[in-house]
């Protein structure tokens, strides 16, 4: 292994359903101003996942996009995935990975590892930071990462606001094009009762309050601690990703920063900020993989940044853990960024009325379903589809039988 090797994301895709609720249809319905969403909390809409989009399928959905663009470089990469890592706190199953059906049903090699991983939304990151590793040890290989959820607090609950669904896909490999994986992280783990889903629980028990706060504690604590480690400051990054379960809340986290350093670096990071909450805005917290949208986001708006741009990356999932990283951007990282395709998802989205967000919202699997087809009511047309449960197991539609 050369000490040179750098490892990273190689690829990127994000899925969004194909419903969205206005946040200003919601806050009428509500009794609440609509600016209080669109200012204070940051959120412009909302996505939406019908029955037929469970984690796995919108996972999915996501991983698909990196399969199907395969020029050359791709396919070896694609050919060489020898891990599959879910990452979900909205799972199908207690036991079974959702890397397990991902594994099944796309065009990956036979003999892989796979399973999942959680820690509320920390879970993206904690698959990224484990593929990185594998591959430093395991340089010929490609590890898949998932990071798949829907963000359900309960029609007209204090979370409903910050509702959102969705998934992001992520190729990790050496030599990587779109960003290299920092060798320093700063990380901290604490219990704290801020938000978490006992498993017999629909929703999760949340203390809006104390999750706004552990959230800003535990930025100060890993960003210090991130700067300590590597001798940098503030102005050393070129842009910074937040994890966001709304869009204020990281701003709010980077404010007593930009207050106290050079204008110059308080506009840019100011500015990319904005940008790489772009896509957040218009789907709400996607959980594991909000952090990756905002990356995402970023890179779609801003695909010329000079190479090696280092881009600070906050982690943080309730319950508590948070991880400050850095990534550095890899020469001509903004051709692989498929925004086009993107945006054709975000714009071809139908708008829910509140009645119709209510009914897709109640529309559920019954509990102990042992067998039960699941109707397309909705017309969803996106590729993987959950069709069934028959006899307890979740079948999936593969159209094009890849
Ligand atoms: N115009 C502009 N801003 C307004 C407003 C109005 N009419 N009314 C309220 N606001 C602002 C508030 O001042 C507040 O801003 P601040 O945080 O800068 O003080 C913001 O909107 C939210 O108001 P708040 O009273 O805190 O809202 P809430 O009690 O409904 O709670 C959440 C908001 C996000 C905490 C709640 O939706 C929640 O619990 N979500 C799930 C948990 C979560 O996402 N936690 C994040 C950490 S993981």
């Amino acid at each position: 292994m050369s000490d040179v090797m750098t490892v990273g994301i190689d690829q990127m895709a994000v899925y969004v359903p194909p419903f969205k609720l206005e946040m200003g249809d919601l806050a009428s319905a509500r009794g609440v101003d609509p600016k209080k969403f669109e200012l204070g909390i940051g959120q412009d809409e909302m996505a939406v996942a019908p029955l037929t989009q469970d984690t796995v399928a919108m996972g999915l959905n996501a991983a698909i996009q990196l399969f199907d663009r395969a020029d050359k470089v791709d396919q070896q990469r694609l050919d060489a995935i020898s891990l599959v890592i879910f990452a979900s706190e909205t799972g199908v199953d207690h036991s079974k990975a959702g890397a397990v059906f991902l594994t099944d049903i796309l065009p990956i090699k036979q003999g892989v590892r796979s399973f999942e991983v959680k820690q509320a939304c920390y879970g993206g990151t904690a698959g990224l930071q484990l593929a990185t590793s594998y591959v430093h040890q395991h340089p010929e290989e490609t590890v898949l990462v998932v990071a798949s959820d829907n963000a359900k607090y309960g029609l007209k609950s204090g979370g409903e606001p910050t509702q959102g669904a969705g998934a992001v896909a992520m190729l990790i490999s050496q030599d990587p094009r779109i960003a290299k994986v920092s060798d320093v992280s700063a990380y901290h783990t604490a219990d704290v009762a801020d938000f978490w889903r006992p498993t017999d629980q629909e929703y999760p028990l949340v203390d809006g309050p104390l999750s706004k706060k552990a959230y800003l504690d535990f930025f100060n604590d890993t960003f210090t601690s991130f700067l300590g480690l590597t001798h940098q400051t503030i102005a050393d990054f070129t842009a910074i990703c937040c994890h966001v379960p709304y869009t204020k809340l990281g701003a709010k986290a980077l404010a007593p920063y930009l207050d106290d350093c050079d204008d110059e670096t308080a506009k840019r990071l100011s500015h990319y900020y904005q940008q790489a909450v772009s896509y957040n805005r218009m789907v709400g917290n996607i959980y594991t993989g909000s952090l990756y949208l905002s990356l995402f986001s970023l890179l779609a708006h801003e695909p010329n940044l000079a190479p090696d741009s280092e881009i600070g990356m906050f982690s943080y999932g309730s319950g508590a853990v948070g991880e400050f990283f850095s990534l550095y951007l890899s020469k001509g990282y903004g051709q692989e960024i498929q925004k086009h395709r993107f945006a054709e998802q975000l714009t071809a989205r139908k708008t829910l009325t509140i009645d119709e967000y209510e009914t897709l919202f109640e529309e559920k699997i019954p509990t102990k379903a042992r067998d039960f087809l699941v109707a397309d009511d909705h017309h969803d047309p996106s590729e993987y589809q959950l069709k069934a449960i028959n006899n307890g197991h979740r079948v999936y539609s593969n159209p094009k039988n890849r």
